[in-house]
């Protein structure tokens, strides 16, 4: 694949001379570097755009490489290149330095190893925007990751794997891309939790076969005659399952079924293998690489409201699936065409400034994007969350969103949504249900996250020598921001013995609430309190006002950490009177209508978005405030 091709001093980076050009032909055809997308003669190149390619021996990575280039070629003013690191994390760091010389915009790199190539991300993104492809590296040191999510489908296979063993139950073999690799751990891991529920369905042996088909092949051909007996094979891409499928017909076992991974269109891709029976099922692992140059384009022009992480759909493919598919089912824009698309929102409440802000950016996207909102206040309570729902269903709107106010209790409402045919997209909060094919995508924050961000950020200034005692207020009781919050906290603080949650309290996202809360903790509480984590900024307001009727300084004597970053949390840390605010985006708005459009256009919707979001210490409150939309 190396070599340089519609090279001309036109089209070169603007970094590199063209007195260079003798040096950089050689360098593009010597280094495995190869130049893409010929630009018309009259368009000027205004974004170079490097691809760190980890291999291209890998069908998939093909794909993705191909899926890159189709979509740079649709902008004339992008020039794209990318490089082969065969599979050598050396070669990669070496081909990111390299990338970032000759001077491109932008780097899209789907690294061969996580771990090894997080520097080199963290290098790269210091200086241009970076999108991670497939393999996330460590860390949030990028603009944006959108890959596939394996867990996932790991899980989807699982279960295609008890449906196929059937209540008798049986034996399955295991082949795993490399061992260690975060994709290949993640869906061996689904996959335990897919076959679960199937108590008699066994994993009987797991052989590693690098993704590669051949490998599998030669793998399996000399172990078949020692390996305990198996029914099912599942295969954790389709080359592999490919390459044991040959093994099996030499060795004359048949009747063996396969699951694998990837379902490539093409010659002997995944959708063909199940068309040929081959393959009882595969499932769709989107590349990502169009979204990168999309996402990209979208980065260099400095739009906002790009997510941190973006996990593609996947979707399975079994005969059932394709002749369904083949005879054509109506695209879900049929349903709407020539009229306005009708949303129904059921909304948590109005509990915070932060789900003012919500509010408001959902209103004002719907009215900007023509979509007809059906809004509706769920005032805290599921109760009227449900119903709100079921009216939409009634009403047979086109979409359902709604952020949960707990997490759990769902299964029902969604199951009628679901009998209705009708989408349900998940903003802000998700749902702890059993069955994930109830909802279609959802877009929100990483909440985890959000409480890593807060207690290392406590870590750093409180330090791992004083004791450090907390008082914790937490939102409403079994939300989704409450119990990941609280989780993401508790993870970081637990390997420093020096800190201890001495009180945890609901004040329910209210100000009110973390005003009483933390009253009554003063008054109960004997042992000094250092630091108060409040899942949310306004009840870390709330609880201000009661530290000050103590007769003590908040910010000095009890140091106040929230999430949020709202706008009265700012004017708290110029006052000196907070510390810290971890930023939780509410403009959810523009997005979700944009899936609501998308998914009415037929469109393949992502299964998760991760917000893009920061954090706010007090000692630069005062200019972070500046500007801010909420
Ligand atoms: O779900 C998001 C949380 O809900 C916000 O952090 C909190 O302020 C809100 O009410």
């Amino acid at each position: 694949m190396s070599g340089a091709a519609g090279i001309s001093p036109r089209s070169l980076p603007r970094a590199v001379p063209a007195a260079g050009l003798l040096a950089l032909l050689a360098a593009l055809s010597l280094g495995g570097l190869a130049a893409c997308s010929p630009v018309p003669r009259q368009t000027p190149i205004r974004y170079l755009v490097g691809f760190s390619q980890a291999n291209l021996s890998e069908p998939w990575r093909i794909a993705m490489t191909e899926d890159v280039k189709a979509e740079a070629a649709r902008y004339p003013e992008m020039r794209f290149i990318y490089t082969d690191a065969a599979d050598s994390t050396g070669r990669q760091i070496e081909d990111v330095q390299r990338l970032l010389e000759y001077g491109i915009d932008l780097l899209i790199i789907s690294p061969t190893d996580s771990r090894a190539l997080t520097p080199s991300v963290r290098w790269a993104y210091a200086r241009i925007p970076v999108i991670v492809l497939d393999r996330d590296v460590e860390g949030y040191d990028y603009s944006l990751f959108i890959g596939p999510d394996n867990e996932r489908l790991g899980r989807e296979a699982g279960k295609v794997a008890s449906e196929l063993l059937g209540s008798q139950g049986g034996s399955i073999l295991e082949i795993g891309g490399r061992s260690g690799s975060p994709p290949s751990v993640d869906r061996s891991e689904g996959f335990r939790r897919g076959i679960a529920d199937r108590k008699n369905a066994l994993i009987s042996g797991t052989i590693v076969a690098d993704w590669l088909r051949d490998r599998a092949e030669d793998e399996l051909s000399a172990r078949i005659r020692t390996l305990p007996g198996f029914d099912v094979i599942f295969a954790q891409n389709d080359a592999m399952a490919y390459g044991a499928w040959r093994a099996c017909q030499v060795a004359g076992r048949t009747g063996i079924k396969l699951i694998g991974i990837d379902g490539l269109a093409g010659p002997m891709g995944g959708i063909e293998l199940v068309r040929k029976g081959i393959l009882s099922a595969t499932f769709t692992c989107p590349t990502g690489g169009k979204e990168a140059v999309i996402y990209g384009m979208d980065l260099l022009q400095k739009k906002e409201g790009i997510p941190k992480k973006i996990y593609l759909r996947p979707n399975k493919v079994t005969l059932e699936t394709l002749v369904a598919s083949d005879s054509g089912p109506a695209s879900p824009r049929d349903r709407a065409l020539g009229r306005r698309i009708v949303l129904g929102f059921a909304q948590v409440g109005a509990e915070s400034e932060w789900r003012a802000a919500n509010t408001k950016s959902i209103k004002s996207a719907a009215a900007k994007a023509g979509i007809d909102l059906i809004f509706v206040d769920g005032e805290q309570r599921q109760e009227k969350q449900i119903d709100a729902i079921r009216s939409f269903i009634k009403r047979r709107v086109d979409v359902i969103a709604f952020s949960p106010f707990v997490e759990s209790g769902w299964d029902e409402v969604l199951n009628e949504a679901m009998a209705a045919g009708i989408p349900v997209i998940l903003t802000d909060r998700t749902v702890g249900i059993k069955d994930n094919s109830l909802w279609l995508s959802f877009m929100g924050s990483d909440f985890v996250e959000e409480g890593r961000r807060a207690a290392r950020w406590v870590v750093e200034e409180l330090g791992s020598s004083n004791p450090v005692n907390i008082v914790e207020l937490q939102g409403n009781i079994g939300a989704a921001p409450t119990i990941g919050r609280k989780a993401g906290f508790e993870e970081v603080i637990r390997d420093f013995p020096n800190y201890s949650i001495i009180a945890s309290e609901s004040g329910g996202f209210f100000r009110e609430q973390g005003y009483s809360v933390m009253k009554g903790i003063l008054a109960s509480e004997s042992r000094e309190i250092d630091l108060v984590f409040s899942h949310n900024d306004d009840m870390a307001i709330g609880a201000i006002q009661a530290i000050k009727e103590k007769g003590l300084r908040p910010g000095r004597d009890i140091v106040i950490v929230g999430v949020d970053a709202i706008k009265d949390a700012f004017k708290a840390m110029a006052a000196g009177e907070m510390n810290c605010s971890v930023e939780c985006n509410p403009i959810l708005g523009p997005q979700l209508m944009k899936v609501v459009q998308d998914y009415m256009a037929g469109k393949d919707l992502p299964i998760r978005m991760i917000t893009s979001e920061g954090i706010f210490p007090a000692a630069t409150a005062r200019r972070d405030m500046v500007g801010r939309e909420y």
